[in-house]
């Protein structure tokens, strides 16, 4: 009767990673109980999550090794693993399930940088905007309702609201990812989308230092400004307190990513004796609610959908 936030089915956003082929499934062993799904695979995961009550699905695609290139070309390619993915949920589903891309260059770069590199190694900012904003136009085309871009360079919010108004998307919102620290907890995603090994040093120059929390809110402050739709705070746990404070200045719907490294901790602990697996999930969930956030991006979204149907 007293309590004082509730967590629903409708806050949860499931992110899936894809992979080509037909009928397949990949586990993904540094994420137990995630796989990576060939396409008709996907589509059968965004019906379980329409028939969960939850509302959206976040992209992800593990190119295949021969189509990954310095430039991340294929990003571009129309016919690429996220744009057919979000084309079949679109077909089947329709309106009935939302899809939510992911604009950042590393599942498509040999170096698994999120953007292009110059001769001393180091992420470009405005040349990597240029192939942003064509990511996140050809993402717009396959039918994504939102795009999420993940890559931290600056400007790219107002880069990509102009390239979509101009290609008359003006309906496709843009959730950025405003506050993503330079995070060890990222490491099984960077499994699961084939970037980790490829990795050459890290993201340092243009993901934020844990440390700082004044700069997330300048970060949050251009994007907002710049025509984001919602922002998101990443990882999401050890930011409870960026996610407090976005909320409270700026009023704006925020969402969390319980990432990767996030999820397997909760499986290695539960694995380990430390607690009961579904309580550990579910508290770790309300936490969010409670500090300010709309929604989750969480690899529970359909466990814990399940069990809020018990
Ligand atoms: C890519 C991206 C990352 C995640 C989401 N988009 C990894 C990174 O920045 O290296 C991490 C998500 C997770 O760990 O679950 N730009």
């Amino acid at each position: 009767m007293v309590r004082e936030n509730q967590l629903s089915s409708t806050d949860l956003i499931w992110p899936l990673f894809i992979i080509d082929g037909q009928g397949e499934e990949e586990p993904i062993g540094s994420l137990p109980g995630v796989s990576r799904w060939s396409v008709d695979g996907i589509v059968t995961r965004a019906r379980e999550a329409r028939d969960l009550g939850i509302p959206c699905v976040a992209l992800f695609p593990n190119t295949p090794p021969e189509k990954r290139s310095d430039d991340g070309a294929e990003a571009l390619n129309p016919n690429n693993l996220m744009c057919r993915a979000t084309k079949a949920i679109k077909d089947a589903l329709g309106d009935d399930m939302g899809v939510l891309t992911d604009v950042a260059l590393d599942p498509y770069t040999s170096h698994g940088q999120d953007g292009l590199l110059d001769d001393l190694g180091y992420v470009t900012n405005d040349r990597t905007l240029e192939v942003l904003t064509k990511q996140a136009l050809n993402q717009a085309n396959a039918g994504a309702d939102v795009i999420a871009p993940s890559d931290m360079m600056d400007g790219r919010v107002s880069a990509i609201r102009n390239v979509l108004e101009l290609a008359h998307h003006h309906n496709v919102q843009i959730m950025a990812y405003a506050a993503k620290y330079a995070s060890a907890f990222y490491g099984p995603f960077r499994d699961a989308v084939g970037s980790g090994g490829r990795l050459t040093g890290d993201k340092k120059t243009y993901q934020m230092d844990p440390a700082n929390s004044d700069e997330a809110i300048r970060e949050i402050a251009f994007d907002i400004a710049e025509g984001a739709d919602s922002i998101m705070v990443k990882p999401g746990l050890a930011y409870l307190d960026i996610i407090y404070r976005a909320k409270s200045e700026f009023n704006i719907p925020v969402f969390a990513y319980q990432v990767s490294g996030e999820y397997a901790l909760v499986k290695a602990g539960a694995a380990a004796g430390v607690g009961d697996h579904d309580a550990l999930m579910m508290e770790k969930l309300i936490a969010f609610k409670r500090a300010g956030c709309s929604g989750i991006l969480t690899y529970f979204a359909a466990d814990a959908a399940r069990l809020l149907r018990k």
